[in-house]
This record gives C-alpha cells, structure tokens and sequence, in this order.
C-alpha cells in the first residue's frame, strides 16, 4: 500500500512508519510527505529517507478551500491508498475529505471522544483521569469525530507532569499507529456506520 503521511511537527510517528515501511513484510511505503508548513524536524526526517515532500501554507491561499484543493492534488499526485495524518495540526474540509474518503486517519494523543483537540495530555491531566491513552481515528470534518479504528490505554501516574504523560502517550501511540496502518495496508478494510472493520 502507498501512504502519503502529512504533519505539522518533530515527525515522530513519521518516523515510526518509515521505519515500519524498511522491511517489505509490512506491506506498505511512504510515497510522500506533505506539511503546513516549513523548517520542523518531520521534513528533516522526511529527506534523510529520500521520501519527496510537499509544503503548503494557508496563508498562500485565498481560501481554505483553495488550500485544501492543493493539498489534495499534491497527496492524489502520489496515488496514496491511505494518507496518515501524524501530526498534522490542519482539518481538510470536503475537496480533501471527497477525494480520500474512509482512507485518511489521524491519530490523537487521548481516548476519544474525551480531551479532543491540541490539548490532549494537557486536559487528561488536569481533569485527574487515571487512564487515558490514544485513539486512531477516520478523518472527518470535525475535530477528532470520526469512526474509530483502534485504541490503547496509557496510564496516568500520580507524579506525572505534562513531559512525562505526553512521552508515556506517544511510545503508546507510535506502536498502535505501525501496527494498524501495517493491518490496514495488508488486509484491506471497510467502514459499516460507526465501526472499521480491518480485513
Ligand atoms: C501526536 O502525539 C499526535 O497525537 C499529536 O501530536 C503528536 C505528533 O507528534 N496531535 P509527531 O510530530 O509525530 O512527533
């Protein structure tokens, strides 16, 4: 299978998924990169590996539409069957959503639907849960609202700080993430309502 991973940041779960991609009995590669934005570590990550990239910025477009067009034409030029949002701090409205429909996942750093949005860790922590975890998740057009895919528990300790939690939560995240695209791109899967059913 041919992933186009986008993000936004250090490109950790990126990383993870090229380093799945090394060994041909995982089923799939990443085709190419795409970010909102310029000079952050993911890029860096991106050409060590001889992977293309591709940049845009809201703030070259008119619109969001227009942006969301660009991106999609940048993915859809690398015929991906999957694209993996790592990372990538945008929601795509409809031209993406359209054109990758059920095959664009986004992994978040809480267990929906509690603590969507940027401040996973951050509001786990300060609503005292003592598990939280991360989900895997379809995109849709609202924040952290789609079918989910897989979860895993993380466990909140008494004495962790926002670091701590959010470092627990990631080593968590970055497994189930390889784990599932490997299952997906290998098995196939479907969407019946709110479920996704793997293979
Ligand atoms: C992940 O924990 C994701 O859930 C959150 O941002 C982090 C991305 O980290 N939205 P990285 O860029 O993959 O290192």
């Amino acid at each position: 299978a041919r992933l186009v991973v986008l993000i936004s940041g250090s490109g950790s779960n990126l990383q993870a998924l090229i380093d799945a991609c090394a060994d041909p009995a995982y089923g799939a590669t990443v085709v190419a990169v795409g970010a909102d934005r310029d000079g952050i570590e993911g890029l860096e990550r991106a050409r060590r590996a001889d992977i293309p990239t591709f940049v845009h910025r809201v703030s070259d477009f008119e619109t969001r539409d227009a942006f969301d067009r660009a991106v999609r034409d940048s993915a859809a030029a690398f015929e991906p069957d999957l694209v993996v949002s790592a990372g990538f701090l945008k929601i795509l409205g409809d031209a993406f959503l359209d054109r990758f429909d059920a095959a664009y996942i986004n992994t978040h750093n809480s267990l929906l639907p509690s603590f969507p949005g940027m401040r996973g860790p951050a509001a786990a922590l300060e609503y005292g849960v003592k598990i939280t975890g991360a989900t895997l998740f379809l995109c849709d057009k609202g924040v952290d609202t789609g079918q989910i895919i897989a979860q895993v528990a993380v466990p909140v300790a008494d004495d962790d700080t926002l670091d701590t939690l959010t470092e627990r939560i990631k080593v968590a995240e970055r497994a189930q993430l390889v784990e599932c695209v490997g299952r997906m791109a290998r098995d196939g899967w479907r969407v019946e309502g709110r479920h996704v059913r793997i293979g």
